[in-house]
Parts: C-alpha cells; structure tokens; sequence
C-alpha cells in the first residue's frame, strides 16, 4: 500500500518527502483554508517539493462550473489530480474530464455504490472517510474492505485511497483491508514512526556505548 500525506501544509509535506515515505498529497477546503494562504500558490508549492499526485479540490457544485475549474486547477502542474465531491454533477464532471485526459479523485465516499459508481463514471481515485464512518458509530474500514473486494472482482481500474485516517491502527487496518494507498496526516505519521521500546533500544544501545568509551579511558 502506497502512502500520501493529507495535508496543505507545505513545511509537513518536506518533512515526509524527505523521509522518502509519501507517494502524494491530497487536499481538501479545509485542509487549504487551515493555511490561510492562496489555493494555487500552495498546490504549486507541493507540486514542486513531491514527484506524485497532488489532489486539489473543486469548489463548484455544477458540472459546467467543476469541468473549467478543473482544467485551470490540472494547469498549474501535470501532477495534479482533481478532487470531485460525490452527486450526480460530479460524476458528470469526472466523465467529462476523463475524456479530457485528466485524472479525479472522487471524495466523501461513504458507500460501496458510490465507490462504483465513481468507478464506473471514470475516476482515477475513490476516497472512502473511514475516520468519518467511525465517528457515527459504524466502521469505515468494513467500508474499504468491501470496495476493495469489489473492484478486485470487476478488475476495476480505480485506485482506492483510505481516508480520513486519524491514528495507526487505521494505516495498518487500510493496508489489511486492500486500500492501494493511505493518506495519512502527518501528526499519523509521526505516531507510525515511534515505539516505546524502540526509544528503550536506542537509549540503551548508545549508554552501553559510553559505558564502554568511560572503560577505554580509564584503561588508558
Ligand atoms: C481526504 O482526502 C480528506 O482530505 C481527509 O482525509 C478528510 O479527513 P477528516 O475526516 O479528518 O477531515
């Protein structure tokens, strides 16, 4: 499973690429607004810092408003992948620009069904909100099995993107589940990166190597 980082916050998105773990980025409104700063500046930014889908989000809610914006949003960089919200303009939308060559991530996904038929309209990427799911008493990541075991059946070529991640144990469940790829947010990936009994080894490991500098010396 490949990982993308899911923020708009330029300074994380160094940080991750440069541990070499992150395949892409995604966006959302909310995400872009947290940074108070202007929407192409930032996704122009990110473009140049990962070599990966960068996921940009349209804002209209008709197809002949989303389909314009999407094809200025895909010129700021040939990496960029429009975010398209699941209902029907948008799957308009998707089938349009699919024809146009360019790719969509079809969001808020919460349904098996909607994963098809996003699929089936021509989307690139489905992202099902397994956090979102959790927080109304259900579980999101039955959600991602099922359209994982659903596009394995059909040979569906759309790639599923877990999201709204909100701890480990959901990178590892997406994993398990069949998710391609994770979009995780960066506070996530540092929990993934720690361990306490890794700190114990490390901690360990370098007292027993003054303990051995402090005899030499005193040898000497
Ligand atoms: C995904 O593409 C969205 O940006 C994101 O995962 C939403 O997460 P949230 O439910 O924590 O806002």
């Amino acid at each position: 499973m490949k990982l993308f980082i899911d923020t708009a916050n330029v300074e994380e998105i160094r940080r991750a690429n440069e541990m070499g773990i992150i395949s892409g980025v995604t966006t959302n409104p909310s995400l872009i607004a947290k940074e108070g700063r202007d929407f192409k500046q930032v996704v122009a930014e990110i473009a140049e810092i990962v070599d990966g889908p960068i996921s940009a989000e349209v804002i209209s809610m008709k197809a002949e408003e989303m389909v314009p914006e999407a094809i200025e949003l895909s010129k700021i960089h040939e990496n960029i992948v429009i975010k398209i919200p699941m209902c029907e303009e948008g799957l308009k939308a998707v089938k349009i620009l699919k024809n146009e060559g360019i790719k969509t991530n079809v969001t808020l996904i919460f349904s098996v069904n909607q994963a098809l038929l996003a699929a089936r309209a021509g989307a690139s990427y489905v992202s099902p909100f397994a956090g979102r799911v959790d927080d109304v008493g259900q579980n999101g990541m039955d959600i991602i099995r099922d359209i994982a075991k659903v596009f394995h059946i059909y040979q569906m070529n759309c790639e599923i993107i877990a999201a709204s991640i909100r701890h480990p144990m959901h990178v590892t469940e997406a994993a398990l589940a069949g998710a391609h790829i994770s979009t995780v947010p960066f506070d996530v990936i540092k929990k993934m990166i720690s361990h306490p009994l890794t700190d114990i080894g490390i901690n360990k490991f370098l007292a027993d190597w003054e303990k051995l500098n402090e005899s030499l010396k005193r040898g000497r």
